[in-house]
Order: C-alpha cells, then sequence, then structure tokens
C-alpha cells in the first residue's frame, strides 16, 4: 500500500484564535494547515479574546470566517456566567456550545450549577454540548447528560479514570461521546519533561497506564480522534509562564495512520474516528467529490515545513508513515504538495 485515498477529514477540536489571537494563528492560516493535514472540515473553539460569547462578538468572528476560510468551518459558541442570557442569540452562528469546567488557556469557565443548568436549558435542543472536563468533572457532564436527556461530547479524554467512566457510561446507554487527541496517545509525563513548554497543554500528558488505556478503547469507547489543535508562537512557549497547548493539524493523521502501519489500529476504524463518527455526532454535511490522497511513505516530521503560522511541533523529527500529497474539496484540488491553493473564503460556513 503506497498510496491511499481518504474521505475528508473533520477535526472538531480546533483553536483558530480569531478574535485576539491572529499573531497565534487565523482562519486562513489554520484552514491552510488543516488542508495540509487531510481536514476539509474544522470545528473551532471559542476561548478568544474576547471568548464567542456574545452575539456581536459571535457575528463578527462568524463573518471574518466566511471571508478567510479554505475549508468547510464551524464555531462553537462559549459559555460564561455573565453572558448566560445570550445563548439563544448564538445558536444562528455555532454549531455547537463549549462549556470549560477545568483550568486551561484564557478565562473561559464555568464553575456555578446555576449556568451549568441554565445552559442544558437554554441551549437549543438539536445542537450539541461539547465539555472540557477533567477528571470528576466527567461525572458531572454525565449526570447533566442524564439528567437532561441531551447529548454532551466529552473533549480530549486523556486518563484511565475518565475513559472508564465514560466506557460505563455508554454502556448503561447514556447520550455521551469523547474524542481522544493523538498527542495523549503519542506522548507521556516523560516526554512532558524532555519537550519542557512544548510539552505542555490542558490536560496535561499523562502516565503510561492512561496512554494504555486510551488505546485499550480505541475501537470501543472513543469515537473521534480531535487534534486540540492549539497554537501559541515559540516566543510565547520560551517565555516566563508559557500558556498550555501544542499545534496538531498536520500531524494528527501521519500519526494515526503510522499506528495503522503498525498493525494497532485498522484503516477503516481511522476513518470512523477522523471522518464519520464526527460528521454523525456534529450533525455536519457531507462533502461530495471530496477526497485525500496520501503517500504511504516514512518520512520525519519536519517543524520548517508546517503551513501553521506558529511553525513548531512537539512531534519535530518523530518518523511517521503517511503525508498528504493531494486534497480534493468539493471537486477542486485545493492542496497539492505542500502548497495550499484554495484562496481565503473558498471554504464553506456550517451553523
Ligand atoms: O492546552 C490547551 N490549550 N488546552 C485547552 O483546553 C485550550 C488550549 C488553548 O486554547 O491554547
Ligand atoms: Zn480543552
Ligand atoms: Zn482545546
Amino acid at each position: 500500500m503506497s498510496e491511499i485515498t481518504l474521505p475528508g477529514l473533520v477535526d472538531v477540536h480546533t483553536h483558530l484564535r480569531v478574535p485576539g489571537g491572529e499573531h497565534k494563528e487565523d482562519f486562513a492560516t489554520g484552514t491552510a494547515a488543516a488542508l495540509a493535514g487531510g481536514f476539509t472540515t474544522l470545528l473551532a473553539m471559542p476561548n478568544t479574546t474576547p471568548p464567542l460569547t456574545t452575539p456581536q462578538v459571535m457575528e463578527e468572528a462568524f463573518q471574518q470566517a466566511q471571508a478567510d476560510t479554505r475549508c468547510e468551518l464551524g464555531l462553537f459558541a462559549g459559555a460564561s456566567p455573565e453572558q448566560i442570557g445570550q445563548l439563544p442569540a448564538l445558536a444562528p452562528y455555532a454549531v455547537g456550545l463549549k462549556i470549560y469546567l477545568n483550568d486551561t488557556f484564557g478565562p473561559l469557565r464555568v464553575e456555578d450549577l446555576p449556568t451549568l443548568t441554565s445552559c442544558f436549558q437554554s441551549w437549543p435542543q438539536e445542537k450539541i454540548i461539547a465539555m472540557h472536563a477533567e477528571k470528576q468533572s466527567v461525572a458531572i457532564g454525565i449526570g447533566l447528560a442524564a439528567t437532561f436527556n441531551r447529548p454532551v461530547h466529552f473533549c480530549h479524554i486523556s486518563r484511565r479514570q475518565e475513559i472508564e467512566l465514560i466506557d460505563f457510561a455508554k454502556r448503561r446507554g447514556l447520550p455521551v461521546t469523547c474524542e481522544v487527541s493523538p498527542h495523549h496517545l503519542y506522548l507521556t509525563q516523560a516526554d512532558a519533561v524532555r519537550l519542557g513548554p512544548l510539552g505542555d497543554m490542558r490536560p496535561l500528558l499523562g502516565t503510561q497506564d492512561d496512554v494504555d488505556a486510551l488505546w485499550d478503547h480505541i475501537n470501543d469507547t472513543i469515537d473521534c480522534i480531535a487534534t486540540d489543535h492549539a497554537p501559541h508562537t515559540l516566543e510565547e512557549k520560551r517565555a516566563a509562564s508559557p500558556p498550555p497547548g501544542v499545534p496538531g493539524l498536520e500531524t494528527s493523521l501521519p500519526l494515526m495512520l503510522t499506528a495503522v502501519q503498525q498493525g494497532r489500529l485498522a484503516l477503516s476504524r481511522l476513518i470512523e474516528l477522523m471522518s464519520t463518527n464526527p460528521r454523525r455526532i456534529f450533525n455536519l454535511p457531507e462533502q461530495p467529490d471530496t477526497r485525500v490522497d496520501v503517500d504511504m511513505l516514512p518520512y520525519r516530521i519536519n517543524s520548517n515545513t508546517l503551513l501553521t503560522k506558529c511553525g513548531w511541533t512537539p512531534f519535530d523529527g518523530m518518523e511517521v508513515i503517511g503525508q498528504v500529497r493531494r486534497v480534493q474539496l468539493r471537486g477542486e484540488i485545493v492542496y497539492e504538495k505542500g502548497l495550499s491553493i484554495a484562496p481565503p473564503g473558498s471554504g464553506q460556513m456550517l451553523s
């Protein structure tokens, strides 16, 4: 197998930094990186500056995204106690609602029960709720999904205790789904020491036992692979109090294809995790005449050839298998041999 063809991949967890963080990434550079990584649909997170919690900021971000995106793109609205009454007005611009229950980059956080309850009561039923929930916060999310009988998607699950609880919940028939990020499948606390700030993200890298538990559930409990592409500049990462987060759009597919090559994952399962399941869970449209051609040859990940504006990766120098050669989106060649061809604004907005 020296060349394979995949459907357009979907990343349900990307940080594109507009508004306020355009020096890290913007809609045009982030979606170029997406195409280079085989993704033709992205869902972007709301922890921007200011965050996507008011109709005005949300509408402006939507319009900027429409002008700049090179692939299909949807935005998450953000939940905040101060703007909780605005949720219905945010919904027309959003594919889902993101609730942050634990500390991470930026101030967006929900820490009180009345706000959480309002989210479940006033966010439109047909649009999904996604949560950044770690450790016992996962139990809060499962309890709310059960109580209000509506789907909850857990972002970047990283620990044995979390994936095992979600496994229990699913066996009980509760409407929960989850994603795992490749850095949590490939790196441990030992790598965090080696990488320093370039290996710092939320959730933190886990133990080998956590990593083993994630791989043990790759064929059942895990629904999606999501990049959690979280670009920060090298200058920011090397400063005092570096922000957490690592880029991932251009390394996730080769890392997962390397697992396929090693016999840890079936190619058909990779397609479910990176395309079929995300489309179903987030109710995203099919993309006709869309394909990703990949050379199944070994190569070394190289920070210097990345299209993301931040220009680095914690996987620099790693040998992987699977390089995206060409991407066709709705009949047009949008990426070929290292070059993003799709012009800004040629992608479609999802809402
Ligand atoms: O490491 C992280 N960085 N985790 C998150 O949840 C947010 C992200 C960011 O926005 O940089
Ligand atoms: Zn998060
Ligand atoms: Zn994130």
